[in-house]
């Protein structure tokens, strides 16, 4: 059955996201390890939202602005590749800006947009409804990290998931291959995934990626410390950490820390961490792939990869890949 008209251009709101509580627990537990590391799930509050949408504009920061290219022009070639008639359902929508880029080609059914910032998502998905009034959109507020169902969908619906950004480049091999996992049980037998990944490259330009002039992405690493003050009552002085990123050639990854300038205690929760001088809280690893790194990774998961997009500069990937190992 086809979704009626009545409902085009509506969002429905569907809330799964964690309560709060998870937040503190979290944060003291990560703080309480040996070396010391928080979930970068935890940057997108308000402020973290506007900080990642800020990086995403720097010079320095190529990966939006790569993928995007790739969106942009390839736009026909992947709705042809996608087919038509299907759900898509983005991991990690946030303002959906990349969305758009497809919108118009592919025609979806439906849009299922999944992310963890309820208002940023709620945000995003008016706005939406309000420029594509043709769209039948269905949020969902939820922890896509975690294993999760997606609300039950109409069994004519051919679902297709797109994970754009090299998030996936945020989890670790074992969990990006959970994750994948679960997105290839969320759209099942027929379905599909559009992915984004960021390709590996001179170590200069990655370091210049996660070290910009101005500034922004060290802000956004340290707004995590100033977000567990204003919800968790913490008595962090941001001004005695500061922002590292660097490539750790090894494991073929960007590693975020926020490093303690001096000897320090710190109050979370009713509970004190004490900082060594130098000690590091680690905040993200963002891995870089080969093709060849990613299709094993993918067939882990039960995908097959059919297809590849590059930017003119070779420097970011969109692949899709259809549920099912040859
Ligand atoms: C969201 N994610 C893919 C970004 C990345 O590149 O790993 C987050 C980010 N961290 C620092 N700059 C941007």
């Amino acid at each position: 059955m086809m979704p009626s008209d009545a409902r085009r251009g509506r969002v429905d709101f569907i809330d799964l996201a964690p309560p709060p509580a998870d937040f503190g627990r979290e944060v003291t537990a990560g703080l309480s390890r040996p070396a010391k590391a928080l979930s970068p799930k935890f940057f997108y509050d308000a402020e973290g939202c506007r900080l990642f949408e800020a990086i995403c504009e720097v010079p320095e920061y190529y990966l939006t602005r790569a993928e995007t290219e790739i969106l942009a022009r390839r736009a026909c070639e992947i709705a042809e590749t996608l087919g038509r008639d299907l759900v898509l359902i983005e991991l990690g929508s946030g303002s959906s800006r990349k969305t758009r880029l497809l919108l118009n080609a592919l025609r979806p059914h439906m849009y299922m947009p999944l992310d963890i910032a309820r208002d940023h998502l709620a945000i995003s998905a008016a706005s939406l409804a309000a420029e594509y009034p043709w769209l039948e959109i269905r949020a969902v507020c939820v922890d896509y990290s975690q294993a999760f169902t997606l609300p039950p969908l109409q069994s004519y619906a051919r679902k297709v998931a797109f994970f754009p950004g090299s998030s996936i480049g945020n989890f670790d091999p074992d969990s990006a291959v959970a994750l994948l996992r679960g997105v290839r049980d969320a759209v099942g037998r027929d379905g599909g995934l559009l992915i984004g990944f960021d390709l590996k490259k001179e170590v200069e330009i990655l370091q210049r990626a996660y070290n910009d002039g101005q500034g922004l992405t060290a802000d956004f690493n340290l707004n995590l410390l100033r977000r567990i003050n204003r919800e968790l009552g913490g008595d962090f002085n941001v001004e005695n950490f500061r922002h590292h990123a660097f490539f750790n050639e090894q494991r073929g990854r960007i590693e975020m820390h926020l490093v303690s300038a001096l000897p320090q205690s710190v109050e979370v929760g009713g509970q004190h961490f004490h900082f060594d001088e130098g000690e590091s809280i680690h905040t993200e690893n963002s891995y870089k792939y080969s093709l060849e790194d990613f299709r094993a990774m993918a067939v882990a998961a039960g995908f097959t990869p059919v297809r590849n997009w590059f930017d003119t500069a070779r420097r970011f990937c969109v692949q899709y890949l259809v549920s099912g190992t040859e």
